[in-house]
């Protein structure tokens, strides 16, 4: 009987302990946000954690590509279960805010933003914020490449070389916003015929296609492919954690991404979602990223962002037409044509 006893009584407690939670004014009044995020796992899970400590607001958030987040909405965009999309690139961001999936909203805080952040308010008529920014790349294990007696890639012209075949990680455009930066921005330097050539080529050379561009960096680190090629930041983080890996801004020049944030049209949780979407943009959201080693540079220019950040202004950008390669139709024929053309031949 005793043991029983005191099974209850503890059950009782547990119970009231929920119910004073539940009834508590405080949880009662801050209430919940649901959130997508599409940049670093650790960036997102430390951002939600830090503000629900702040703000008592619950964060309900899931961790996916950028280019599964736009069919997502789409599904629910009669009933909207989503209040808020940050971090990931641009580009899908853009796609939802023309399909109406999006919420306009200028913050009263636009001039502490960079102008490529207040751009990206300003193409989207004010649903698509500015996030973060970095370019596209080259990552690759030292070890490795020495080890099989390989040269250390410098251009994109080097990557298709016979030398490297099965080499070469790279993500798949139909969930990745990296792969269709990566393939927007080859078509937009060297037309749209002749990035199609090339992606073939790079084609036979490539191992995998992951379906996030966040796997090239960890896995070129721990020595599982010698190249990868995704967003620079990734792979300079890891190399100042003193693994083997080196990077190389291309030589022909490179695109680049405006990362996105935005608030879900018809949201059911407006204002917390507003207050999250602020947070996230304020210095003490923007620093996260280079607390967790996530090393694109913010759009908030108030703070003084992580010394590790690795510069634009060292790399050649190209003109990356954000308007034109941010459409749905562009997006889905350059991935159907990649599709057809590319990932159906052989390797
Ligand atoms: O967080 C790393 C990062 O490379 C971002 O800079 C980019 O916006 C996002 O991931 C893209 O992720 P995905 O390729 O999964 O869409």
């Amino acid at each position: 009987m005793r043991p029983f006893a005191i099974r209850n009584i503890a059950a009782l407690a547990a119970c009231a302990g929920a119910v004073a939670l539940l009834f508590s004014p405080d949880a009662a009044a801050q209430g919940t946000v649901n959130a997508l995020c599409s940049t670093d796992a650790g960036w997102c899970e430390t951002a939600a954690a830090a503000f629900t400590r702040e703000t008592g607001i619950r964060v309900q958030q899931a961790h996916k590509g950028t280019g599964e987040i736009g069919a997502q909405l789409r599904a629910e965009a009669a009933n909207p279960k989503t209040d808020i999309w940050w971090g990931g690139t641009g580009d899908p961001f853009l796609q939802a805010a023309e399909q109406g999936l999006l919420e306009a909203y200028r913050p009263a805080y636009i001039n502490d933003l960079h102008d490529w952040s207040v751009r990206q308010y300003a193409m989207s008529q004010n649903m698509v914020g500015g996030f973060y920014t970095s370019a596209i790349g080259f990552g690759f294990n030292t070890d490795l490449l020495r080890k099989k007696k390989l040269r250390e890639p410098k251009c994109w012209a080097d990557l298709v070389k016979p030398e490297y075949r099965g080499e070469i990680e790279i993500s798949h455009p139909a969930s990745s916003g990296t792969a269709y930066t990566i393939i927007a921005g080859l078509v937009q330097q060297m037309g749209e015929d002749a990035a199609f050539d090339y992606l073939k080529k790079l084609h036979r050379n490539v191992t995998s296609y992951t379906r996030s561009g966040q796997a090239q960096a960890p896995n070129v680190a721990k020595g599982e492919v010698a190249i990868g090629v995704s967003f620079i930041f990734g792979f300079e983080r890891w190399r100042y954690d003193k693994f083997p890996v080196r990077t190389a801004a291309p030589c022909e020049g490179t695109g680049y991404e405006v990362g996105g944030i935005a608030l879900v049209k018809g949201a059911r949780n407006k204002e917390n979602a507003k207050r999250y979407y602020d947070w996230l943009m304020s210095p003490a959201g923007q620093a996260i990223g280079g607390q967790v080693g996530s090393l694109q540079s913010p759009a908030n220019k108030t703070f003084k962002p992580d010394a590790r950040i690795p510069s634009m202004s060292d790399v050649k950008l190209i003109k990356y037409d954000f308007e034109k390669y941010g459409r749905a139709a562009e997006r889905k024929r350059l991935i159907d044509r990649w599709t057809r053309e590319v990932e159906s031949q052989p390797r």
